[in-house]
């Protein structure tokens, strides 16, 4: 091999690599964060193939205690990483040879860096999803919690952002609840798939080695080996299912920080956020910014990008390996850590929330809530559900124009709709009677969100025994 050439792949080239080609096809710049993942898979390698009689013990314990070096060196921040070996692979390899000396080069006996770099992300990935599972039950917590203490707690609910029914504040909540237990259902999900071992695959089509690849999934904690080596290597759904569970749980997160801002605004004030999840104005002094909501809510468009990204780098790729892959990690990390952020901000927030009861109901009060109670009730004293539809739009009319709620007027400016209203009918035109009527399963009704929180901590409490 020429002096010149990559140590590493360099014995067929007459000639250095152009130094822009160099730069522009390393990817050690990002995918060092693999470091550890890379170095975890090694060690597993180098103790199957002395397992299967490939390298002799002491081979393998003299790479072992060079790469728990290289670690220790990676750790304290004295690792040079150098663009010339292109990636963490080779720059972590080239380290060990200088360390051990020629046993180091025999580490790549029987695989590939294909195989490798498919490993090492689905290690980082399975731990990415534990530790992004671990934020999202801090969140659910915090919000059944919150949920279940705002059981009574009355405000309008809404279709078209109008006033439409009461709800309570804790029924509210557990409609976001039911959103994020079905994001981390996928998210579940997409780790069994995550945690299958690409290891063995080599370059594409397998190794003539006697590995023994269960040997590898077991000790890297794998379900089981790839089925199919071309697959093994090509694969990345399990990043494009990670991305799009971020996505969906962004977008619902989106939702939920529309809402908070909507709510801290003046015109609803429904709610006061601490002043730490808060920001000021450095020209307006009056201003009190909900940013951390409104940041959530920005976020979610790069991880919609980043979705995009990855299902357009897989998109028309040829079996097997393609240099197209190394593009799927910035992405992929960059959704890991903002999807990590933004659940980190919600679960310190949201348990925070202060409701400003007060004004929630004062809403309520205000948007004839309580018309369709109006129209039920009417209903079940024999008028036709058409009828008591006009009726009741007559009543909200005659309301509007005398700046009247239905609990508000009498019983006498009631009847002149309709001579089936009797004086029963104020327990159903109040925001309790209205809430607590609705009182089934899904309800809510208080009694209803009360238990429903109950089954939503039970249903956790399994969720976190697994984790
Ligand atoms: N840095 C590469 C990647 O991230 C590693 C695999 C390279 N394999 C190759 N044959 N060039 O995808």
């Amino acid at each position: 091999m020429s002096q010149a050439t990559n140590q590493s792949w360099g014995g067929r080239f007459s000639e250095p690599t152009d130094a822009f080609v160099e730069r522009f096809t390393a990817s050690v710049g990002f995918d060092q964060r693999l470091a550890a993942q890379d170095i975890q898979g090694s060690i597993a390698h180098a103790t199957m193939l002395a397992r299967v009689g490939v390298l002799t013990d002491d081979e393998r314990e003299s790479i072992v205690t060079g790469l728990n070096e290289i670690r220790d060196e990676i750790e304290r921040g004295e690792f040079q990483w150098t663009v010339p070996l292109e990636d963490v692979h080779m720059n972590i390899e080239a380290r060990l040879t200088d360390k051990i000396g020629i046993t180091g080069k025999k580490l790549h006996t029987g695989r590939s860096r294909n195989d490798q770099v498919a490993t090492d992300i689905r290690l980082f990935m399975r731990d990415a999803i534990d530790a992004t599972e671990v934020e999202l039950i801090r969140l659910r917590e915090g919000m059944v919690e919150l949920a279940d203490r705002e059981a009574d707690t009355i405000m309008p609910g809404f279709t078209h952002l109008q006033t439409a029914q009461p709800v309570t504040f804790g029924h509210h909540l557990l409609a976001w609840q039911e959103m994020l237990a079905r994001n981390h259902e996928r998210l579940l999900d997409c780790r069994k798939r995550v945690n299958v071992m690409p290891l063995g695959a080599a370059a594409l089509a397998g190794t003539t080695y006697p590995i023994d690849r269960h040997v590898t999934a077991e000790l890297l904690g794998f379900e089981r080996p790839a089925e199919n080596s071309l697959d093994a290597v090509s694969d990345r759904d399990f990043a494009i299912e990670f991305v799009s569970f971020a996505s969906i749980l962004l977008m619902h997160m989106s939702r939920m920080s529309e809402e908070l801002v909507l709510w801290t605004s003046a015109q609803f004030d429904f709610i006061d956020l601490p002043d730490r999840f808060c920001t000021g104005s450095s020209i307006m002094p009056q201003k009190k910014n909900p940013d951390v909501p409104e940041l959530v809510r920005g976020k979610t468009g790069r991880v919609y990008g980043h979705l995009m990204g990855l299902l357009t780098l897989m998109k028309s790729q040829p079996l097997a390996y393609n240099k197209d892959n190394q593009e799927d990690k910035e992405p992929l990390f960059d959704a890991v850590d903002t999807v990590g952020d933004c659940l980190k901000a919600f679960a310190d927030m949201v348990p925070a929330i202060e409701p400003k009861k007060v004004n929630m109901f004062e809403a309520a009060r205000k948007g004839f809530s309580t018309a369709t109670d109006l129209a039920d009730y009417l209903v079940r004293k024999g008028v036709a559900f058409r009828d008591a539809h006009e009726i009741v739009g007559e009543s909200v009319a005659y309301g509007l124009k005398e700046e009247k709620d239905l609990s508000q007027m009498s019983l006498d400016e009631l009847r002149q709709f309709s001579q089936a209203i009797e004086s029963d009918v104020f327990e159903v035109l109040t925001l309790e009677g209205s809430v607590a009527a609705r009182n089934h399963i899904g309800g809510t009704a208080p009694d209803q969100v009360r238990a429903a929180a109950q089954r939503a901590r039970e249903a956790l409490a399994v969720l976190k025994d697994q984790a």
